[in-house]
């Protein structure tokens, strides 16, 4: 058995614009060196489908804390750094089964499609403004989108919009590790705390219960004392961040993607059921969300082993391209077995509490994107994200024909 620190391992530059703007040779010079493990500047990286799948498995020996991100951005005592340390994600055992039992009854499957003809008309309302346009930068048409329906679930008034996606879009940086952004962290903080204390007194005010409204549920748990009133506002905080960057970034990838199959596009349009196919691929291929775990207690895996302490990050976005877990991993094949075993969701007792919802809107939006955005081509230079983080597009520049807003189809339920 040898240490970590013992092996010789290839260096991954996952904080190089190189990497960010394209990762996949990374990976592979990666895997050529070491199976399942590369160093980082901060730490080790997990690039292997099933070494990622077993250790993100390993609740109790590893967790996602930001102790580091709150230190370094010397937020300790601060409200943003006590509400960092707070989140659900950085909690394990008991706590996290707590908090994630109070809302899980909102993030089913049947619920999400409950929603769904809702998400058409927030999203055709948003293509009503923007497809007339002819051209725009994709990315940030995408990153009205799940505010917009975020909005249309919980009831919010849309003057409160642009506010709230900018706070959003600060939050965003939380991983930033730049002190001098902690005023906008605690900035956006305190507006969206504000806007949510506004929308649960409201909710209150109106008093008639739904159990199928994500604002009740967590006001019931929180009438019961199983989540505090603090909880309950910063889990709504957490929400709309959690999904604010992922589903403008998925969405973005997957039209980005999609430029390259300019006739799978057109039938996205004609065919509601293939658009959830070609989500799941597109998510198979590349996805935004890579993560990282503290080990809180040692463990051997494999023949190494790893001390407590160790930082480890995982290369969830393009798990899905490793050629032991997916057969032709590289190539963009919508029809193929075993789709939704991609890691675009985490694995663990962590997964994504939001994915159907996530997959539901993403699966509408491309639906009726492209239907009104037809013939996409690139009309500029892309731009990327750092791969650390909330990986994906900044910019991705487009010009297209309008088309005709069409009736609404059946509704279609496949999550
Ligand atoms: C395409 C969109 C999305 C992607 C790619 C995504 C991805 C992920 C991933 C990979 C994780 C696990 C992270 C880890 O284990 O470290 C996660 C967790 C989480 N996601 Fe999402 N997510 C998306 C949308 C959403 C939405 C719409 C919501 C809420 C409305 C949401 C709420 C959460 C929460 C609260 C967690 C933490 C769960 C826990 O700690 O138990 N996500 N997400």
């Amino acid at each position: 058995m040898r240490s970590i620190d013992e092996l010789v391992l290839p260096e991954m530059p996952i904080e190089s614009a190189e990497m960010a703007a394209d990762p996949m040779p990374h990976i592979l010079a990666a895997r050529r060196e070491h199976p399942w493990l590369a160093k980082c500047s901060f730490g080790y990286v997990v690039h292997e489908y099933q070494a990622i799948k077993d250790i993100l498995y390993m609740d109790d020996k590893v967790v996602n804390s930001t102790d580091d991100v709150v230190e370094i951005m010397g937020a300790k005592g601060t409200r943003w750094g006590r509400f960092m340390q707070d989140l659900m994600i950085g909690q394990s055992g008991a706590t996290h089964a707590r908090l994630r039992g109070s809302v899980a009854a909102v993030f089913t499957p049947r619920n999400a499609n409950l929603h769904r003809q809702r998400m058409r008309e927030e999203v055709s309302r948003l293509l009503d403004e923007w497809a007339p346009k002819g051209a725009f930068d994709f990315a940030e048409f995408a990153a009205h989108f799940p505010v917009r329906v975020m909005f249309g679930l919980i009831g919010a008034s849309p003057e409160h919009i642009s506010a709230v996606r900018t706070s959003l879009e600060a939050q965003g940086m939380s991983y930033c590790l730049d002190p001098s952004m902690l005023p906008d962290m605690e900035a956006a903080y305190d507006q969206l705390y504000g806007f949510i204390d506004g929308l649960i007194a409201e909710r209150r005010r109106i008093g008639e219960l739904d159990q199928d409204h994500l604002l009740d549920v967590m006001i019931a748990a929180a009438d019961r004392s199983e989540i505090s009133e603090l909880e309950m506002r910063e889990m709504l905080i957490v929400f709309f961040a959690a999904g604010y960057d992922t589903s403008k970034n998925m969405l973005t990838l997957i039209a980005w993607r999609m430029l390259q199959h300019p006739q799978e596009w057109t039938r996205c349009a004609d065919d509601r059921p293939y658009c959830s196919l070609v989500v799941e691929e597109v998510m198979r291929l590349h996805s935004p969300s890579n993560t990282y775990r503290t080990v809180t207690e040692a463990f051997d895996y494999r023949g190494v082993h790893i001390p407590k302490d160790t930082l480890l990050f995982f290369t969830l976005s393009h798990a899905g391209r490793d050629p032991e877990a997916f057969a032709d991993a590289d190539e963009f094949r919508p029809e193929r077995q075993h789709r939704t075993r991609h890691m675009g969701f985490g694995r663990g007792a962590h997964i994504c509490i939001g994915q159907y919802l996530a997959r539901a809107q993403i699966e509408e939006g491309l639906h009726l994107t492209a239907q009104r955005i037809t013939r996409p081509r690139l009309a500029g230079e892309v731009t990327w994200r750092t791969f650390l983080g909330s990986w994906g597009i900044v910019s991705l520049p487009v010009s297209f024909q309008a088309g005709a807003r069409r009736e609404a189809a059946h509704d279609v339920a496949t999550v």
